[in-house]
C-alpha cells in the first residue's frame, strides 16, 4: 500500500494539488534537469497552477528540466492534443525551453530517449475510472513501453468535455507504457473526487491485475497516492 499523505480534516483538493506541487519544485530545485513525466485531464489542473505559483515564489529554475508527456491522442486537431493541454498549463508558463519537451507522438524510441536522458525521477499520473494509467487501458501487459493503443468507450466518454461531440472524441491515442512509468524513480498519482474512490481502492487494496493497470503499481518502492478521501 502506498503512503497516504497526512491530510488536513477537509480532505481538500486544493491543499492535496499544492502538496503535490510543493514535492514537484523540492525536487526539481535538489536535481535541476529532473526527468519529469507528466498527466494530462481535469486532475492535474489545480497541481499544475499550485507549481506554477509556487515555482514563481521560490524562484525554481526549470531550464534544464526535461518533461516528458505521459501520453497523447494520435488523430485529434492540434488544439486538443495532450501537447497543447501541457504547452497551455504548464510548459509555457514555467517557460520549459522547446528542446526540453517531448512528445511520444513526435519521438520514434521514447524507452530509449527516457532511458539515455538518466531515466525519469518522478511520473505525475491520474487514473482513469477503469483504472488505466495514462493511455494504459485494462489488459495492458506489465511489460510494455511506450506504444499505440485504441481507446477504451470508458476514456472516451470520460475527454468528452474538450471536444464538441462525441464523435469528434479520437480513437487512437501512443502512450508510455507500464514497464516505462514502474521504471520511474519516483511516482505521484492523484485522484480527485467520490467517483473515484471505487477505482482507487480497488488498485490499491484489490489484487494485482493487468485488468486494473493501476494496480501494477502496488510494488513499487516510492509510490504516493494522494487523493481528497480515504481509501479503506
Ligand atoms: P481525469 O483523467 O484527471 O480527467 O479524471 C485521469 C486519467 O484518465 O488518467
Amino acid at each position: 500500500m502506498p503512503s497516504q499523505t497526512d491530510l488536513p480534516q477537509s480532505h481538500d483538493f486544493q491543499y492535496i494539488s499544492d502538496l503535490a506541487a510543493s514535492m514537484i519544485v523540492d525536487l526539481v530545485t535538489s536535481k535541476p534537469d529532473a526527468c519529469i513525466a507528466l498527466p494530462t485531464g481535469h486532475t492535474p489542473i489545480a497541481m499544475y497552477a499550485s507549481l506554477v505559483r509556487l515555482s514563481r515564489e521560490r524562484q525554481t529554475d526549470w531550464s534544464s528540466v526535461l518533461c516528458f508527456a505521459l501520453d497523447d491522442y494520435l488523430d485529434a486537431p492540434a488544439s486538443a492534443t495532450f501537447e497543447a493541454f501541457l504547452a497551455q498549463h504548464i510548459l509555457d508558463p514555467l517557460q520549459i525551453p522547446d528542446a526540453n519537451r517531448f512528445s511520444p507522438v513526435r519521438i520514434d524510441g521514447y524507452d530509449s530517449l527516457i532511458e539515455a536522458s538518466g531515466g525519469l525521477d518522478l511520473t505525475i499520473l491520474g487514473i482513469g475510472l477503469n483504472g488505466h494509467i495514462a493511455f494504459n487501458e485494462p489488459g495492458t501487459p506489465a511489460a510494455s513501453y511506450t506504444h499505440c493503443v485504441w481507446l477504451t468507450e470508458s476514456t472516451r466518454l470520460a475527454n468528452r468535455d474538450a471536444f464538441a461531440t462525441l464523435d469528434e472524441v479520437p480513437h487512437t491515442g501512443i502512450t508510455m507504457g507500464i514497464a516505462t512509468i514502474q521504471a520511474s524513480r519516483k511516482i505521484l498519482l492523484l485522484a480527485q473526487g467520490e467517483k473515484k474512490k471505487a477505482i482507487v481502492e480497488q488498485a490499491f487494496k484489490g489484487p494485482i491485475t493487468a485488468q486494473v493497470p493501476a494496480s501494477l503499481l502496488q510494488n513499487h518502492s516510492d509510490l504516493h497516492l494522494m487523493c481528497d478521501f480515504w481509501v479503506r
